[in-house]
């Protein structure tokens, strides 16, 4: 196809005049979507095994999502902060409901919800009159982007000219105890971890690591934080990755798959914590838009459905073993890692996973990347079999050009 012709080309033309580029997009510009299939400006088809790195749960379009947009959207939009909203209560009421947390601040993503929880944390402390500021996360994590959040986050990369940064941050090694009980103090606010590791690629914290670490906390009064904005919402099989583990946070993050493609993003916390911010301490303009807490609290009803997760680990079977049979002939895998439909697949020729995505894009399937080397798979919870079936074709033409 000519350049002039070829629709994508155009957009990413222009794209790259107005838009800042902190982003390294792909050569197709998504034009609609339903469900897990994708059209691009050219109207070629892509089955969606990305789904918007864990964010699009229950696909796109899904009617029933639209249909609370749709109602929502005649009744009110937006009140501020000055009034209650409706679909904001209910969807607390839905959050508390089904997890250990009584209360819930909501903000716009994943990196206000951490801002959220780091900030109640020092807070808690400060209204006991006990000093106590330092904040321990660890290796290989990830919490955001903002100035907080890389600071909390593990990569030199992220953080390179954006200091000084927010200060009595400490690392500890991921899933390892001894390095935890090194670093902590009397000075230890809490512990920030996510329970399985998104952005370095689906690393799973060991149970006895977080029962661990729970056990750490409560011996020395420090908050233990799990940062569950990509694992949950049923991602891993249940509707948070704490419940599987047995291991209870005293304050959770939430975010992307919440929202089922729409921004939101939210702290939750037991009465205890909760009573650290009084009115006037904290805020959000957009935060518990009336629009995005109705269409996510159909998400939340929709995903916390015992159907809906004991098929995720059916579908995650499928997959796994189809990746695994690929590797097999391609010699293309060093390790396939899985917790529910989220999948890690560490590339053996290390640092070329985007060219893996160009070969996988030009044969129909989309799949996003978690580093240089690892293709992650985070499709909708709700994706067909056949979809299934079909994206794994179509990968196993990409592996095969890209091995070749
Ligand atoms: C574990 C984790 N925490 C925080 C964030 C930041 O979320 P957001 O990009 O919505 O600010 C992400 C996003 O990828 C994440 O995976």
């Amino acid at each position: 196809m000519s350049k002039d012709k070829n629709k994508n080309a155009i957009l990413k033309k222009d794209y790259e005049r107005v838009i800042i580029p902190t982003y390294a997009p792909a050569n197709f510009v998504p034009k609609k979507a339903l469900g897990s299939e994708v059209w691009d400006q050219n109207n070629k088809h892509y089955i969606d095994l990305g789904g918007g790195i864990a964010v699009n749960c229950l696909g796109h379009s899904n009617p029933d999502l639209l249909s609370v947009l749709h109602d929502q959207s005649k009744k009110i939009w937006h009140t501020s902060n000055f009034f209650i909203n409706k679909p904001a209560i209910e969807l607390a009421k839905s959050l508390t409901d089904s997890t250990f947390a009584d209360k819930v601040f909501f903000s716009n993503s994943g990196s206000e919800a951490n801002e959220t929880a780091i900030k109640i944390a020092r807070r808690f402390y400060f209204k006991t009159n006990i000093k106590k500021t330092e904040i321990v996360s660890f290796t290989n994590s990830f919490h955001g982007r903002s100035l907080l959040n890389i600071a909390l986050g593990d990569s030199e990369t992220f953080k390179e000219g954006f200091g000084p940064l927010p200060e009595l941050i400490l690392k500890a090694k991921f899933n390892d105890l001894s390095s935890v009980k090194e670093i902590i103090s009397k000075n230890t606010a809490a512990i920030i971890i996510e329970p399985i590791q998104g952005e370095s690629g689906i690393q799973p914290a060991t149970k006895s690591f977080l029962k661990g670490l729970k056990e750490i906390c409560n011996k020395h009064s420090v908050l233990l934080i799990f940062d569950e904005i990509q694992s949950g919402i049923g991602r891993t099989g249940s509707l948070y990755a704490y419940m599987k583990y047995g291991v209870i946070p005293d304050i959770l993050t939430t975010a992307k798959g919440l929202g089922g493609g729409l921004p939101i993003g939210a702290t939750l916390v037991t009465n205890k914590l909760a009573e650290s911010l009084e009115t006037g301490t904290h805020g959000s303009t957009f935060g518990g838009n009336p629009l995005v807490c109705a269409v996510a609290n159909k998400v939340l009803e929709k995903v916390n459905n015992p159907e809906l997760l004991e098929k995720i680990i059916r579908k995650e079977k499928i997959l796994v073993n189809g990746l695994e049979k690929i590797s097999s002939k391609y010699k293309c895998f060093s390790e396939i890692r899985s917790a529910g439909l989220w999948i890690g697949c560490d590339l053996k020729r290390v640092g070329e996973v985007k060219t893996l995505l160009d070969f996988c894009y030009k044969e129909g399937v989309i799949a996003v990347s978690a580093g240089s080397s690892t293709l992650r798979i985070a499709p909708a919870l709700n994706i067909a079999e056949e979809e299934i079936t079909t994206a794994l074709e179509r990968l196993e033409k990409a592996i095969n050009k890209f091995e070749s």
